[in-house]
């Protein structure tokens, strides 16, 4: 058995706080030495190298893109996180507690996806922010939808500039950040992340000018406070953030700077966790980053999603200054708008294919719900059928290996590979209604929920109504490419480590 960490890891589950620093699951699966063939039908990977280093190693393949504005993209729990690295540790008894709470608040994600598209016009009071103090906030449970399992990067906000650690999130418009320190809900965080008093470029803005209006048209909960817009979103079941709606000067590299960029600046934030100031939104409204920097990117982005917590990926905005070269070997789809949900990227998902041959689904399972891609949920959700055909697929062909019982209700097919070597699973692919088929790299099937168990990282919806999401685990390493104004969403393998 080769697996590099102890096996003994059921006891020490109550450490919730130290475990939230630990990256040894969902960005956990380091194949360093995967053996795959463009025809074959298998990945076969060492299980020596399933986990993450424990220093980082960045991507060596660094993206071409001159006269784009390139950020890097680091896991928010692991070496390559140099924000909160001295808080780390590495105990591997809490990987289990840690991956359990990961997937609940992938569960309340998603829900809240969900409820967007099936009731697109509810909206939730914004409490007076004037009543509303620090000592009424209810504790967060086991921090936020936003915290763990995500991706995250560095921004400057402000003048003089504040470097802010920023969720990257395609499924969200409002950018938003921590404006006031908060007591219960992140632990012993005594100032605000980001202080607007220290800062000469920071003003509110009033209720009646047309980017408050902007801010309700793009479905955020808006208000007014003594005359200053005031916004509030809900990401989960119980975290949300509200305050003022204000503009700012945003530097994402030193010749990439933007006056007047409206964000959220967060008076009251409930669930987050230490590390995050807040996040950055790429979704589809005009609030949205992509929106703002239409000018100067085109509404064109592109990112790559790190293997492991141990390595680094990209958010990379614009095009690239020569011709489309870079963009070679990107596989496009087009981008679709699915009703009730247009601030978020639709994809026509038709079928899904498994070790080289596509499974036995109706295409109408996909097109009544719809598909979005979305940076900020971890495992992929599929029609409730699609999902069934691929597990009993995926079960058959990993009839060789030992099950074991999934530690969550979300995952259901799970593997003990104590004693191999190396281990064989089937491809997974996305098949789109163009014609073309993404495969999934082979760290986006698998994640680790202990040593040495592993589960299908796909899961069902309740139903096949309910929208499908493509999560960021099966987007790892892909090379993903959003032309919004050209109308298409791109894949590549191999973009990052
Ligand atoms: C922004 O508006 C709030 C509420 O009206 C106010 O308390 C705060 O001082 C304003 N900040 C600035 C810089 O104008």
């Amino acid at each position: 058995m080769a697996t590099p960490i102890s096996s003994s890891s059921s006891f020490l589950r109550f450490s919730i706080g130290l475990s939230a620093f630990l990256c040894l699951i969902l960005c956990s699966l380091a194949v360093r030495d995967t053996k795959t063939h463009l025809l074959s039908r298998t990945h076969t990977v060492e299980v020596n190298y399933l986990l993450p280093a424990n220093t980082c190693s960045p991507s060596t393949k660094d993206h071409d893109n001159k006269a784009a504005s390139v950020l890097k993209v680091v896991h928010k729990h692991g070496p390559c996180n140099q924000v909160h690295q001295s808080k780390s540790n590495s105990n591997p008894a809490d990987q289990d507690e840690y991956l359990t709470q990961i997937l609940n608040q992938d569960e309340a994600r998603v829900n809240s996806i969900h409820s967007h598209f099936n009731y697109p016009n509810k909206k939730y009071r914004i409490p007076d922010l004037l009543a509303h103090s620090d000592a009424t906030v209810i504790p967060a449970q086991s921090g936020s939808v936003l915290g763990s399992g995500n991706y995250i990067v560095s921004v400057g906000l402000g003048s003089p500039q504040k470097q802010l650690s920023l969720v990257f999130d395609t499924g969200s418009s409002l950018t938003w950040t921590q404006c006031r320190p908060c007591s219960v809900s992140c632990y012993q965080q005594k100032d605000p992340i980001f202080d607007p008093s220290l800062s000469t470029s920071y003003s509110n803005i009033s209720c009646n000018s047309p980017a408050c209006s902007q801010l309700a048209a793009s479905g955020v909960a808006s208000g007014c406070s003594a005359s200053t817009c005031v916004y509030g979103e809900q990401y989960g079941d119980r975290s949300f953030t509200i305050g003022f709606f204000a503009s700012e000067k945003l530097t994402l590299t030193s010749t990439d700077v933007f006056t007047g960029f409206v964000f959220g600046c967060g008076q009251n934030n409930q669930g987050l966790f230490r590390g995050i100031a807040g996040l950055l939104g790429l979704g589809r409204s005009k609030i949205s980053l992509v929106e703002q920097t239409a000018q100067k990117y085109k509404r064109f982005f592109s990112y790559c999603l790190p293997s492991t917590s141990s390595s680094t990926g990209y958010l990379s905005l614009g095009h690239s200054d020569n011709g489309r070269s870079g963009y070679n070997a990107v596989k496009f789809v087009p981008l679709t708008t699915l009703s009730q949900g247009e601030s978020y990227y639709g994809l026509g998902l038709v079928g899904i294919n498994i070790g080289g041959s596509q499974l036995p689904i109706s295409a109408s399972v996909f097109s009544t719900s719809g598909t979005i891609i979305d940076s900020g949920t971890v495992i992929t959700r599929l029609p409730a059928t699609a999902y069934t055909a691929l597990r009993d697929a995926f079960r058959e062909a990993m009839k060789r290996y030992p099950t074991a019982r999934s530690i969550s209700s979300l995952l259901d097919t799970c593997y003990d590979f104590n004693g191999f070597k190396t281990i064989t699973f089937p491809k997974i692919g996305f098949v789109f209604g163009n014609g073309v088929t993404v495969d999934v790299d082979a760290t986006g099937i698998l994640v680790q929920q202990s040593a040495s168990q592993f589960c299908l990282a796909f899961a069902g919806n309740k139903d096949d109504r309910s929208v499908g999401i493509i999560g960021n685990v099966q987007q790892k390493r892909l090379q993903v490419v959003y032309d919004v104004a050209g109308g298409k969403v791109g894949f590549a393998p191999a973009g990052c480590q």
